[in-house]
């Protein structure tokens, strides 16, 4: 069944732009000039319930604008989506209650107040029995490892205990559905991996359906199978992680160990030298090379060891990201008089 049902979901935004030097900035006063910023364009795509799904992209992608979009607290410019059969932007009291937005960036724990007193709050928007607020609280506080802070102001926690404060916030009325915009970024190294854990734990449990947004691609792998890469607003990929190096990579690392004192002099006929420390070297090689590469090395020295290797997920995807950030993402200028 499906959770998740987005169709040609486009969102524009009409930015001022400042032209450079006086006169123009005296022009400007009495003709203004727009530009057209497709944040989202023509984004489509589903998600079963119960998938966890990696929206990945660049800065300025569009991961945002679209988990905004399937939050209800902005309206496409056109196209649908449905999220549990709910349209988001009609805003819908029994949506509000079977989803939750969790941003990494963004407070929604109020600052002064221990913890606890923002749960409250939420079991009363929420209407949580009070049974079920207090087993809800134990429950993810403990999970989380964060049971002994719920009484300090919000303030003096460290930021992965916040984090793990506002996910709590963020699960307590139990919604099936749930957006996590860059959940870990500034996290240490310790506090990302448990909130991967938590997230997997629960996830596994609950069976909810989750849409991450992220470029650690860490948390990527740790939890999803299926990934969307987004770039100018636009999906340039849509399948399983384990697919995108596959897909996306032309090369592959060929790691060789030499024996003895034999180590090529020119080690750059064979591809692209990623590390030589002899006697070790890493080289990228066009994928229908290898055979013929491996041979020559082979033949040609003496080889203690020697294997294949994919590249790394976080270096192809930093690659498709780059490929693709000449293209100009803006639409013709439009000149609109105010
Ligand atoms: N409120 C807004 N007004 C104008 N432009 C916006 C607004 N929100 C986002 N954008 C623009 O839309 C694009 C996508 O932004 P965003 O969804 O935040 O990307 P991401 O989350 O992938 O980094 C960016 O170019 C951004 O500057
Ligand atoms: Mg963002």
């Amino acid at each position: 069944m499906l959770a998740i049902d987005v169709r040609n979901l486009t969102k524009t935004y009409t930015v001022y732009q400042k032209r450079e030097g006086l006169i123009a900035s005296v022009a400007s006063l009495f003709r203004r000039e727009f530009k057209k910023v497709h944040a989202v364009e023509d984004v489509s795509f589903q998600i079963e319930r119960g998938e966890m799904l990696a929206f990945l992209g660049p800065n300025g992608a569009g991961k945002t604008t679209t988990l905004k979009l399937l939050a209800g607290l902005i309206h496409p410019t056109s196209g649908t989506a449905k999220v549990l059969d709910h349209v988001p932007w009609h805003r819908e009291n029994a949506y509000r209650r079977r989803f939750s937005l969790v941003m990494g960036q963004k407070n929604q724990l109020w600052w002064d107040l221990p913890a606890q007193e923002s749960f409250r709050l939420h079991q009363e928007i929420y209407r949580i029995p009070a049974d079920d607020f207090r087993r809800r609280v134990d429950e993810l506080t403990s999970l989380l490892e964060v049971k002994r802070l719920i009484g300090q102001p919000v303030r003096e926690l460290s930021l992965g205990e916040r984090m793990r404060m506002e996910l709590i916030a963020a699960l307590l009325h139990s919604p099936d559905v749930l957006l996590l915009d860059e959940p870990t970024i500034g996290l240490d190294v310790v506090s990302q991996r448990r909130v991967q854990e938590f997230l997997r734990k629960y996830q596994t449990e609950r069976k909810l359906t989750v849409v991450l947004t992220s470029h650690y691609m860490k948390d990527v792998e740790a939890l999803c199978e299926r990934a969307l890469i987004i770039n100018h607003g636009e999906i340039k990929h849509d399948g399983p992680i384990a697919e995108i190096v596959d897909r996306f990579s032309q090369h592959k690392i060929v790691d060789v160990q030499f024996g003895g004192s034999d180590w090529p002099t020119n080690l750059e006929r064979y591809g692209t030298v990623v590390n030589a420390t002899r006697p070790r070297a890493k080289i990228a090689v066009p994928r229908q090379k290898i055979p013929q590469i491996l041979s020559e090395l082979l033949e040609n020295f003496r080889v203690e060891d020697v294997g294949v290797q994919d590249r790394p997920l976080e270096e192809v995807i930093a690659e498709v990201f780059e490929s693709e950030s000449n293209s100009s993402r803006e639409a013709d200028p439009a000149i609109t008089e105010a």
